[in-house]
């Protein structure tokens, strides 16, 4: 006679040793990349209204932060600048005294080879129009823009960038960055593209956090519809073939099925960016007392991994490597 019930899957979740047995997403301090914002002339940290917990720094903190990021174990930081000029061109982005290659160049000398240096690789933040590319007429001018994208680049693996990671969605960004790269003789120097980066409401705090609104109309003409998966993975083979190391999708929470599609298809690895729209809704609840913050940042990392993410850039990455460090 047939017992019943046929299945007892209960059997494995009998209690805490044999769930850890047979747990088969195991989230760790390097699946995470912890983002930076430095602002140049700054004197002190500020605090980002819209994402509590985050600041700028002045370059003068930068050490002291990227100390408290390794002695986490988090094996990368992302950074980010705010320079104190913008102009049409966005020269204060690739300048040998720029921002974020000042930071590079301090993070480099004080840590040597213990933290990897990624970079974004944008224009938002430096151009008058906010912009992640130059503007010609009423228009982005795309090749106009990949030959700055490509400066910005050299720019940083001079000062010894690990990864530059171009976040501007334009057409042939990738070959072209890499083909500067390999010129100069930066053939070492990896790119993570943001190759999937959608066009999202999920990224108004961080318009905030680095002042890169545009100043007219959106980015639609430039990053992907989340509306379009098709296109998004077009985007992710297209910076494949001109030679991308590693591949982004981004937002992620949202994204989670692209995810895991860009992860089955192809074979370089996948990066995820939780960005900070994802961050400040946790961060309002749990301030409200209506989740529990640790538990919502484990369950939702963990998420994102499950969905086949290699790691995952995300402003949680303290919280994050602090709980992990703690339960193992
Ligand atoms: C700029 C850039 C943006 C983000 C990363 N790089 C903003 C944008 O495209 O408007 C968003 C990151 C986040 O929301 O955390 N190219």
């Amino acid at each position: 006679m047939a017992t019943f019930p046929s299945k007892r899957l209960r059997r494995l979740r009998v209690n805490e040793n044999i769930r850890s047995l047979v747990q088969e997403v195991r989230l760790s301090v390097n699946d995470l990349v912890c983002p930076i914002f430095v602002e140049e002339g700054l004197k002190e940290k500020k605090s980002v209204g819209s994402m509590p917990d985050i600041v700028r720094l002045p370059l003068s903190e930068i050490s002291n932060e990227v100390q408290n990021i390794s002695d986490l174990k988090i094996p990368a930081v992302m950074l980010f600048g705010i320079p104190s000029q913008k102009d049409e061109s966005g020269a204060s982005a690739y300048v040998e005294n720029g921002i974020v290659q000042r930071t590079i160049s301090e993070i480099r000398s004080n840590f040597g080879d213990k933290i990897s240096i990624m970079a974004d690789v944008c224009l938002c933040q430096y151009t008058s129009s906010g912009h992640c590319g130059i503007i010609n007429g009423e228009k982005i001018d795309n090749d106009l823009s990949i030959k700055t994208l490509t400066d910005i680049a050299v720019s940083q693996a001079k000062m010894g960038v690990d990864v530059v990671s171009p976040s501007a969605m334009m057409d042939g960004q990738v070959s072209a960055i890499r083909k500067g790269l390999d010129d100069a003789n930066f053939k070492d120097v990896i790119i993570m593209s943001h190759s999937a980066k959608h066009s999202s409401s999920f990224y108004s705090p961080f318009r905030d956090a680095a002042e890169c609104a545009p100043q007219f109309g959106d980015r639609k003409t430039y990053q992907v519809p989340f509306t379009n998966p098709r296109e998004a993975m077009r985007e992710v083979e297209a910076d494949i073939e001109e030679g991308v190391d590693i591949v982004m999708i981004k937002p992620a929470l949202s994204y989670l099925d692209l995810i895991a599609e860009a992860k089955k298809k192809f074979n370089v690895p996948v990066s995820a960016y939780s960005v900070s729209g994802e961050y400040a809704l946790v961060k309002a609840a749990a301030n409200q007392g209506w989740i529990n913050e640790n538990e919502v940042t484990n369950e939702i990392l963990s998420s994102i991994k499950r969905a086949g993410a290699d790691f995952i850039v995300t402003y949680f990455a303290k919280l994050g490597a602090k709980l992990i460090n703690e339960n193992s």
